[in-house]
């Protein structure tokens, strides 16, 4: 007899278990396009330079280890927002904006899931597909979830007048979730003339935008990367958006992140702020320092941000140049078919429409991991394994 008797056993999380795996294959060929993290030429994971220099600023400085505030460190979140709105955004300047440091974006979005689950909307729209995270996420926020389309499995593109379709039959008053750049997992994101478009619908149909932007300067650059939320934020749309430092600096297991809350009455904003600051408080209490203060220290300092900026270019053009080798690669082997769509994916990942089956061959005949959904990252991707990876793609296809 336990008093755990009727705890059923939960299946492996999709994405998390897989490098687990992957580290128990005793295959020496084994190669990992799974955990979307950024890896180095040889496989290895990279911590940046700009980091590391960060880190030993930090360290000299002797800082002591008190508690943060509960929503974070303002000097974090002065330079955090700036870098994702532009410094001259007027949204800025109008302070009618709340912010908090969050456990990554994970931590962000399930923050403001509660949010909306607490004071504004009973459901969320997500696209199908999205991240795995995303539908627990939210549902354990208290939120009902519901799906638009976004991929067209035919054309391998995105769906837009599906979604638009989509988008006009949600009820008013519901979240709706988007990626604000480098949609994960299928690496198609709207162009600027469909995201205007997806605005003045989302605002006619009364919508709350819900940004997830966890890859700011992984597919254009950093600036062009934010344009979907600079936009809607200008076009006076109360809007949510949960931030990740992860993957552009790399802080992956420092869990750094925020989440921001716009909405069009100034007077709202010290409510919202002390809400978000009740389910911080009765949730883990206050964020972690460290990461918090690498991220400062980075954009604070002009030299450090400017190491940074370019070491997120080189990491974001070695991805561009594998996406085109694999492409190639893919070319060179099955000239009857077609793989140019590939080429209008950006940032991490590249969506092969593997089904769950094709991927359990590729782990077991070939070593090559990647999650069910047939989701490749792209940065796993090197010049010794290139040609491995296209002919036993191929094999499965
Ligand atoms: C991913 O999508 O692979 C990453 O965001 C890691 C994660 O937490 O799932």
């Amino acid at each position: 007899m336990s008093f755990f008797n009727d705890t059923p056993l939960l299946p492996d999380d999709p994405i998390l278990s897989l490098p687990i795996l992957f580290a128990e294959d005793p295959r020496p060929n084994k190669i990992n396009l799974g955990i979307g993290a950024y890896k180095t030429a040889d496989g290895r994971p990279l911590v940046l330079t700009s980091v590391r220099k960060a880190e030993s600023q930090i360290l000299q400085k002797q800082l002591n280890k008190e508690y943060l505030p509960i929503d974070g460190d303002e000097g974090f979140l002065k330079e955090a927002l700036q870098l994702l709105f532009g410094r001259e955004h007027p949204i800025l300047q109008s302070k009618t904006i709340v912010a908090a440091q969050a456990i990554g974006g994970s931590g962000a979005l399930r923050l403001g899931g509660e949010l909306l689950a607490k004071l504004v909307s009973k459901t969320i729209f997500l696209s199908q597909p999205s991240w795995s995270n995303h539908k627990q996420i939210f549902e354990k926020s208290g939120l009902n979830v519901g799906s638009y389309p976004y991929f067209d499995p035919k054309t391998y593109q995105l769906d837009f007048a599906g979604m638009c379709e989509a988008i006009r039959n949600m009820p008013p008053g519901s979240a709706i979730l988007l990626h604000g750049c480098c949609h994960n997992p299928t690496g198609l994101d709207p162009t600027f003339d469909q995201w205007k478009e997806l605005s003045a619908l989302i605002k006619q149909q009364k919508l709350i935008p819900f940004f997830d932007i966890a890859y700011q300067g992984f597919g254009q650059d950093l600036d062009q990367d934010a344009q979907a939320i600079r936009y809607f934020a200008s076009q006076g749309h109360e809007m949510v958006v949960a931030y990740s430092f992860s993957k552009n600096i790399g802080l992956y297991g420092e869990r750094v992140g925020f989440l921001t809350v716009i909405p069009t009455r100034p007077d709202l904003v010290a409510n919202i702020a002390s809400q978000v600051k009740f389910l911080i408080r009765c949730n883990y209490s206050t964020p972690p320092l460290h990461g918090a203060r690498i991220v400062a220290a980075i954009l604070k300092s002009p030299e450090l941000t400017q190491e940074w900026k370019t070491e997120l270019k080189n990491m974001c053009e070695r991805v561009k140049e594998m996406r085109k080798a694999l492409i190639a690669a893919l070319l060179v082997k099955a000239q009857d078919k077609n793989f140019t769509y590939m080429h209008h994916q950006s940032g991490l990942f590249s969506f092969s429409g593997l089904n769950s089956d094709q991927v359990l061959r590729l782990r077991k005949e070939a070593a090559i991991y990647m999650p069910s959904n047939g989701r490749i990252n792209i940065a796993g991707l090197n010049t010794q394994n290139i040609e491995c990876v296209a002919e036993a793609l191929l094999s499965v296809m």
